[in-house]
C-alpha cells in the first residue's frame, strides 16, 4: 500500500521494519524480557542524547515530559523564566502556569532565536529555579544556540536549572547534553527520531534530580524522582508502558546508531541546504533569522504571494504532504520538514513536484 510521504514536522516517515516491530507479541512489563528491552533502549538513548547521566522513557507525547519538567524543577515560592519566540515557547509557559508555577514570560519576535542576553537580562532579577528554552522552535523553524545560552546560565546563575525542549531537533541536529551542561532535555518520538507518536524521552542531570527531591508535590505519573528510583532499582517503570512502541524504539535506535549520529546530523544538514537553495531559486525568503535556520524544518515566507493551500493540494495529489504556516503564519508561510528518515533523493523528488506547480 502506498501512502503519502510526510514532509511535515511530525509525525514523520517511519521505516517499514520499525513499524513492523510494533506487531511483535507482547511480554509482561515485569518480565526479564521487558527489563532487557527497557534498559537496552535507555543505553541507546544515552548515546543519542550524548549523556552519561539519567534518562527517562515515558509513555506520553513530548508535552507530557514538559509537564514533568516544570513540575519537578520549581520549588514553592520560586519562579520559572519562560522565553517564547513562537508557539512552542508559548506552550512551555502555559504548562508552567497550568502547574501552578510563578512564571515570568519573555516574548521575542517570531523568527528570532533566543539569545543568551535575553535570558541574562531576566534571570538577573533573581528568585528563579529554572529557565525554559525551545531548541528548535517548530512554528518558525528557528534553532537557538542552546550551548551558548547554557554557558551563560552555568557561569552566572549556577543554581538555575536549564530545561530544553528538543522535540523537533533531537536525532536530527547536534545535541550534547553533558558537554552543554543542561539539566533536562526532552523530546518526542514522532519527529527526527522517526518513530510513531506516543513516547517521550528525556535526559536529566543529577543536579536536576537533587532539586526535584525538594519539590513537595511532583504528582505521581510524572514524578521523575519516583521514575528514577524505579529505574535504578531495576524495576523499569511504575506504570504499564506502551510495549509495542518500545519494540519500535529499540529497532529504530539500532538503526540510528548504525547510521551514526554525526552522519545523521550531516544528512539533515544536507537536506536543509537543498531546501534553502530551492526556496531561494524561487525568490522566497526564509522566515528564520540568518544563522539560526533549523536543521530539521524550514519555514518559507510567502513573499512572492503564491496560493499556499493550492500548492499543498498539488503536492498531496502527487503523494507528498508539506505543512502550511503554523497558527498566525497560516498562508503567510509554509513549512517543509527535512527530518527523520528523509534523504536528499526524497527532497529532490518533492522539489520536482513543487517546481511543476510553480511553473503552472
Ligand atoms: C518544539 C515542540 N515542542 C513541543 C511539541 C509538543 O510535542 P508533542 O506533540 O509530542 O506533545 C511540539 C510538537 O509539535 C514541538 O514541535
Amino acid at each position: 500500500m502506498t501512502h503519502p510521504r510526510l514532509y511535515i514536522p511530525g509525525p514523520t516517515e517511519v521505516a517499514p521494519d520499525v513499524l513492523a516491530a510494533q506487531t511483535r507479541p507482547l511480554v509482561g512489563h515485569r518480565s526479564a524480557e521487558f527489563s532487557d528491552l527497557f534498559y537496552g533502549i535507555a543505553a541507546k538513548l544515552k548515546c543519542i542524547l550524548q549523556t552519561e547521566q539519567n534518562v527517562f522513557i515515558l509513555t506520553a507525547s513530548g508535552s507530557g515530559l514538559q509537564e514533568a519538567a516544570v513540575r519537578n524543577a520549581v520549588r514553592p515560592g520560586r519562579k520559572i523564566l519562560n522565553v517564547a519566540a513562537g508557539a512552542f515557547g508559548d506552550r512551555w509557559q502555559k504548562i508552567a502556569v497550568g502547574n501552578g508555577c510563578e512564571s515570568v514570560r519573555v516574548d521575542l519576535d517570531w523568527g528570532q532565536p533566543v539569545r543568551p542576553e535575553d535570558v541574562d537580562r531576566h534571570l538577573a532579577a533573581g528568585g528563579f529555579d529554572a529557565v525554559t528554552i525551545v531548541h528548535n522552535e517548530t512554528s518558525t523553524a528557528v534553532m537557538s544556540d542552546v550551548a551558548a545560552i547554557a554557558e551563560l546560565v552555568r557561569a552566572r546563575y549556577p543554581d538555575v536549572l536549564i530545561l530544553v525542549d528538543a522535540v523537533s531537533s533531537a536525532g536530527g541536529a547536534p545535541i550534547h547534553f553533558d558537554d552543554w551542561g543542561l539539566d533536562l532535555l526532552l523530546t518526542s518520538s514522532q519527529k527526527a527520531l522517526a518513530l510513531p507518536p506516543g513516547l517521550a524521552f528525556a535526559a536529566a542531570s543529577d543536579r536536576f534530580l537533587a532539586q526535584a527531591a525538594e519539590v513537595p508535590h511532583r504528582g505521581w505519573y510524572f514524578d521523575l524522582v519516583l521514575l528514577d528510583k524505579y529505574f535504578r532499582d531495576g524495576r523499569t517503570t511504575p506504570a504499564t508502558p506502551a510495549i509495542g512502541l518500545l519494540y519500535a524504539a529499540d529497532c529504530q535506535f539500532d538503526r540510528i546508531l548504525a547510521e551514526g549520529m554525526e552522519a545523521r546530523w550531516a544528512r539533515h544538514q544536507a537536506c536543509m541546504t537543498m531546501t534553502h537553495a530551492w526556496a531561494h531559486e524561487h525568490g522566497f525568503e526564509l522566515f528564520a533569522a540568518r544563522g539560526y535556520e533549523s536543521r530539521t524544518v524550514t519555514c518559507i515566507r510567502n513573499n512572492v504571494s503564491i496560493d499556499i493551500p493550492a500548492m499543498i493540494k498539488h503536492a498531496r495529489s502527487k503523494g507528498m504532504v508539506i505543512g502550511n504556516g503554523y497558527g498566525q503564519l497560516k498562508n503567510q508561510a509554509f513549512r517543509i520538514a527535512h527530518m527523520g528518515e528523509l534523504t536528499e533523493a526524497d527532497m529532490a523528488e518533492l522539489f520536482g513536484v513543487l517546481d511543476d506547480y510553480l511553473a503552472i
